[in-house]
């Protein structure tokens, strides 16, 4: 399974924190962001991944991630020249995408919950277009999609100043191979970028966009403004604490997938043993 992790954009609420770094470099309490989509996408079987970056970026993500294999991945880099729209994605990753089903996450967004690889990997083994919805006391912000009464999906829209529900569109989606089709056809809107509710909303006039509901028993969580971003990392905070069970780590779920064996486990704690991150990975080698 192939997955894209958008990567890009200005960053332009976080400014000046995004000045010199990306914002899905900044940190969620202990990890750099772009950590926990990633894992959400290999959650979901995804262990082929586009990371799509902005022009300066590309020498820190691979700094961080290299070409995946430590991780039992395979990663590969794409830049954006200028910040054109998430479903621009889909037009400088077609020939990563092929002939594939592809899943794309937002580099921002931040999804916890037990049932999540079960979720996420019926988004990757569906049909057409399958999207996330949540529900948030404020969707405006976000795309929103709209339900009639046997909850089928009726329309989405980008950003309403009214809205039509309460259940905003997550940043992460499911798409066959038609979708780099469907991005290149769809026209720029008023704010210049290819909108990913324009794409949606073909999928949904095709009758072929797919909404799962996330419930109450999920976290989402998106970390564009300095508040979103301390709340998320409080967030994280809260649960890895009572726990001792830390939330979006690579090499964790690599381990856990059974991506990477033991032995591929110890490699990576190796050089960061005295770390308390690796200090946190010997403890689940050795409990098991
Ligand atoms: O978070 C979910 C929301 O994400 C959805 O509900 C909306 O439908 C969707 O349009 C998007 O809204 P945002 O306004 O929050 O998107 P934003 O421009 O902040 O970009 C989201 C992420 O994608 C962010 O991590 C930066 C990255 N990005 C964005 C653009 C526009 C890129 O890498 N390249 C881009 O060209």
């Amino acid at each position: 399974m192939k997955g894209i992790v958008l990567s890009g954009g200005s960053g332009t609420r976080l400014y000046p924190m995004t000045r010199a770094a990306n914002k899905q470099l900044l940190p969620v309490y202990n990890k750099p962001m772009v950590y926990y989509p990633l894992t959400t996408l290999m959650m979901a079987g995804c262990r082929e991944i586009l990371l799509v970056v902005n022009p300066s970026d590309e020498e820190s993500y691979r700094r961080l991630f290299d070409d995946g294999k430590q991780w039992g991945l395979e990663i590969r880099y794409v830049v954006q020249p200028r910040p054109g729209g998430i479903a621009e994605a889909f037009l400088i990753g077609r020939e990563f995408v092929g002939n594939d089903r592809v899943g794309l996450i937002l580099g921002d967004n931040l999804f916890y919950g037990d049932a999540l690889p079960a979720l996420a990997e019926r988004g990757a083994t569906g049909s057409g277009a399958v999207v996330y919805a949540y529900w948030v006391s404020d969707p405006s912000a976000y795309g929103v999609v709209e339900f009639d009464r046997a909850g089928r999906p009726v329309s989405i829209v980008e950003k309403p100043k009214e809205p039509k529900s309460n259940w905003a569109v997550t940043g992460l989606y499911f798409y066959d191979a038609d979708v780099c089709d469907v991005a290149a056809h769809i026209p720029r809107s008023a704010r210049g970028e290819l909108e990913i509710t324009d794409v949606n909303a073909h999928y949904l006039r095709q009758g072929r966009l797919h909404v799962e509901k996330l419930g109450r028993g999920y976290a989402w969580l998106d970390t564009g403004t300095p508040s979103s971003l301390l709340r998320a990392a409080q967030f994280v905070e809260t649960v890895e604490d009572r726990q001792g069970l830390q939330i979006g780590s690579p090499e964790e779920v690599a381990w856990r997938s059974g991506y990477i064996d033991d032995a591929g486990m110890e490699k990576l704690i190796q050089p960061i043993r005295d770390t308390e991150y690796g200090k946190y990975l010997q403890r689940l080698l050795a409990r098991g």
